[in-house]
């Protein structure tokens, strides 16, 4: 076959020579517009993985980089004058023109022809060439050339970064944090050979241009940035290899995906994108190289397990970008995530979190690294982070005794102290009469208590018969009510140390309907045990189109009777004995039809801009909270995101946060979505625990984290990082009402309290769990 790459970077380099390699008849060619030596950056970083994967296909490549390689194992964080370091983490960093001149002597050796100096116009330049690789970089021509089959989704991030190389050298993969009179700006520094390290200096635009940095050249920005990172450099000079950029050396970063990676052009010729020409990965995770090289891999092994014959290319194609596409999009998902955190440290992280705290957020910050991990990576010091955390949550602890996970700290608001961080999440049952919550109620809400959690939320809880879901809904709005809700609480206190909460919820437009398990959302039918009752909310409006029934728009008159029946049921709930009282603003009930404009049409002084649409909620939050005991927490259950455009966001949340938290909130639970059925989710794991950290640093207000939050190493992840304080547990609680008590003994921490009639099942449970673990640790070398 005839192969040219455009493009003698990593990715048109490696592939041209596993082809060579792989059929020395193959006529390849790679066509770079640079002179050998001349590249752009510093140096780059891979993982041990990405090495076995090169080991496989071409060890003489694999072995002459592998020599090359500065292996280091410690982050380091410089940081408001401290200096944190924790180990385990296994990088090598290699010079870039050390890796393309590897590349390239490797490629000569091979018989690929190496053509420098040269820019490849089009990939029409060759006709006659079978497959033409796109290998020319993040501006790609190929790829603009033929955008409207490639579909490239091209954004622009808004930090602002250059890439700086020093004689300084490091030791450790380092991070530095400076602080400026308009914000932050950091460092990420590693060292590649034995002289040099990479030094890329980061920060938010607005940073950039408060510093004229937008009318740097790039000298001055060098000095800007030896002077800030002074310290750090002890003397050293910053240098710059970007000669051929013009103007300001700072660049931003461009994520791009592509819709379709090949296609047949005018000549017949295949033509095919390959490493950062088809997708780009932040360097907060340090992955390009790595994605470059894996998808020359990926189309090799394609081209040996199909044939490498110009017939086979077209099935070769799809293959490779069938698979590849999965493989690129799951990293650069995590990669997003670590860029994002560096986004907004400055506005989220740097000036809340103190040092050890910010430390665990950073090496957290991709979320594919939880609290497991970390002690995998570096045993001493998590137990120490777990120390200083459990320490700071008031718990004095002997320094002989094993550190205590953040899942199972304790945390105190108002009067009120959990002995966890665990919290039952509501969840409606459906299965009261009368508004009144029985024996199913008493067996539901106590087994669960007895299960570990820290503190068990009972279902959202009306103030009035239209207040309610379904038929099926408890209430507060009578004394039979508070006596039979009365009966559960003392129940819990007596027999459990979990606290217990109320949530008081309306459900506007959302009520009226069916028990979830006959029909949800859907109004009640004619053979019910009760006919459908008239429905109120901001603005008439029907939940499901053509299906619900459209509500009324409230009067100020139906406000004061709703306020009023709110603050008699937080009474009742008062006299009933709860230890907290959430008010549910979300998920497109009465108070959220009001806080949502997707939800809020009106044109008084309830609807419009966000504190209008405040107005209201906070009137019935002031009014409860002025009923509810002084001493007693209150929460507020939000929809921090909407999932519909033009509706809620979580900057607006953080907004929200702040309005709740001026009238007196402790707490925001931070749920999101339910208020439209055009919302568009993306579920996964943990997947609204961003906007509890963000509204908890940026309101600067507690957050309970809920959703999809399934392990114990999900919640010592969470809480560990400061991403909120509590973490809400629900379906999982549906399935075992023990899941907390059953989570500390899968992570082996035994010093929970089991209730004193269940003790003989601990020890058991506990040792079944170490048992699996020393098993699955026994069989993990077998199988590597
Ligand atoms: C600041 C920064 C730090 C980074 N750090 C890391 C890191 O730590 N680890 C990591 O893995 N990756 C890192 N990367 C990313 C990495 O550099 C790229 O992902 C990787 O080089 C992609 O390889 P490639 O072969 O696809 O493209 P490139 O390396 O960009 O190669 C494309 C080549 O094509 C040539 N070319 C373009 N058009 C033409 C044309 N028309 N004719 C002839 N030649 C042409 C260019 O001169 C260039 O040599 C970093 C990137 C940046 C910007
Ligand atoms: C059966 C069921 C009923 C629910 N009822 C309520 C409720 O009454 N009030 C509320 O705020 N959320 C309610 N939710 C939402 C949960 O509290 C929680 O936010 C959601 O299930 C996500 O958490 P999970 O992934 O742990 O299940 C309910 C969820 C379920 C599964």
């Amino acid at each position: 076959m005839k192969i040219v790459c455009i493009g003698g970077g990593p990715a048109g380099l490696y592939f041209g020579l596993l082809m060579k390699q792989l059929n020395a008849d193959h006529d390849v060619t790679v066509v770079e517009r640079n002179k050998p030596y001349d590249t752009f950056g510093w140096g780059v970083v891979f993982s041990d993985a990405t090495m076995d994967n090169m080991r496989q296909w071409d060890g003489e490549t694999a072995d002459e980089i592998q020599a090359a390689f500065n292996h280091w194992d410690d982050i380091e964080l410089l940081f408001k004058g401290r200096t944190i370091r924790s180990g385990g983490h296994g990088f090598v960093g290699i010079g870039r023109k050390k890796l393309l001149n590897i590349l390239q002597a490797r490629c000569e050796r091979l018989g690929v022809k190496l053509v420098f100096e040269r820019e490849a116009q089009s990939d029409e330049d060759y006709p006659d060439a079978d497959l033409v690789i796109a290998s020319d970089g993040i501006n790609s021509t190929v790829r603009t050339k033929y955008a409207e089959v490639f579909k490239p989704d091209i954004v622009t991030r808004p930090n602002r970064y250059i890439w700086l190389g020093t004689h300084r050298l490091y030791d450790a993969f380092t991070f530095d944090f400076q602080r400026t009179e308009h914000g932050w700006f950091q460092a990420h520094i590693y060292k590649f050979d034995d002289k040099t390290t990479t030094f890329i200096v980061e920060c938010p635009e607005h940073v950039f241009l408060a510093h004229g940095l937008d009318k740097a050249d790039p000298q001055q920005s060098i000095d800007f940035c030896e002077k800030l990172f002074a310290d750090n450099l002890q003397g050293h000079k910053l240098m710059t290899n970007a000669r051929h950029l013009r103007g300001s050396a700072w660049l931003n970063f461009q994520r791009v995906v592509c819709g379709q990676w090949w296609l047949k052009n005018r000549h017949g010729s295949h033509v095919v994108l390959m490493g950062d020409a088809v997708h780009t990965a932040h360097f907060a995770i340090g992955s390009g190289t790595k994605l470059a090289i894996e998808d020359a891999i990926e189309l090799t092994r394609q081209f040996q397990r199909l044939g490498d014959r110009p017939e086979n290319i077209t099935e070769v194609l799809s293959t490779y970008q069938e698979l590849r596409r999965i493989e690129t999009l799951r990293l650069q998902n995590a990669a997003w995530n670590a860029m994002e955190w560096f986004e907004v440290c400055g506005q989220r992280y740097c000036d809340q979190l103190e040092p050890e705290q910010f430390m665990y957020s950073m090496l957290t910050r991709s979320q594919r690294i939880s609290h497991e991990n970390l002690r995998l990576r570096d045993k001493g010091w998590l137990e120490g982070y777990e120390r200083w955390f459990a320490a700071r949550a008031g718990m004095a602890r002997d320094a002989a005794l094993p550190a205590v996970p953040p899942m199972f700290t304790p945390y105190t608001l108002r009067g009120t102290t959990l002995k966890n961080r665990v919290v039952v999440s509501p969840m409606a049952q459906y299965s009261a009469l009368d508004g009144v919550p029985g024996e199913y109620h008493l067996v539901h809400l106590g087994a669960r208590a007895m299960g570990g959690a820290g503190m068990v939320v009972a279902e959202m809880t009306c103030p009035s018969p239209d207040a309610r879901i379904t038929p099926g809904c408890p209430g507060l709005w009578n004394d039979t009510q508070g006596a039979a809700w009365k009966r559960i609480v003392d129940w819990v206190h007596n027999h459990s140390d979990a606290r217990i909460a109320v949530q008081i919820g309306h459900a506007g437009a959302k009520g009226s309907t069916r028990r979830a398990w006959d029909g949800i959302d859907k109004p009640l039918l004619a053979d019910d045990t009760e006919p459908n009752w008239p429905l109120i909310s901001a603005s008439a409006q029907q939940y499901l189109e053509g299906v619900s029934q459209v509500s009324r728009s409230m009067t100020r008159a139906d406000m004061d009777r709703v306020t009023a029946d709110f603050v008699a049921a937080t009474r009742r709930a008062a006299a009933a004995g709860f230890d907290w009282l959430e008010l549910h603003c979300a998920h497109g009930y009465l108070l959220s039809s009001f806080i949502s404009p997707l939800t809020n049409q009106r044109g008084d002084v309830y609807g419009g801009c966000l504190e209008n649409r405040l107005r209201y909620p906070l009137e019935v939050f002031c009014a409860v909270r002025e009923a509810w005991p002084q001493h007693l927490p209150m929460s507020v259950r939000i929809s921090a995101h909407d999932w519909v455009e033009g509706g809620i966001t979580p900057a607006d949340a953080v907004a929200i946060a702040r309005a709740f938290k001026a009238a007196g909130a402790d707490l925001i639970d931070c749920s999101s979505g339910q208020v439209s059925k055009k919302e568009k989710i993306s579920f996964g794991r943990m997947f609204q625990t961003p906007f509890a950290d963000r509204v908890r640093q940026e309101a600067g207000i507690a957050t309970i984290a809920v959703g999809a939050i399934s392990e114990a190493d999900h919640v010592n992840s969470i809480i560990a990082a400061g991403r909120a304080d509590l973490c809400a547990v629900a379906r999982p609680h549906l399935a075992n009402p023990a899941w907390t008590l059953t989570e500390a003994a899968k992570i082996g921490f035994t010093e929970v309290m089991w209730p004193q009639q269940y003790r003989s099942a601990k020890s058991q449970m506990e040792s079944h769990f170490a048992r699996e673990k020393s098993m699955a640790a026994q069989a993990a070398p077998a199988r590597a």
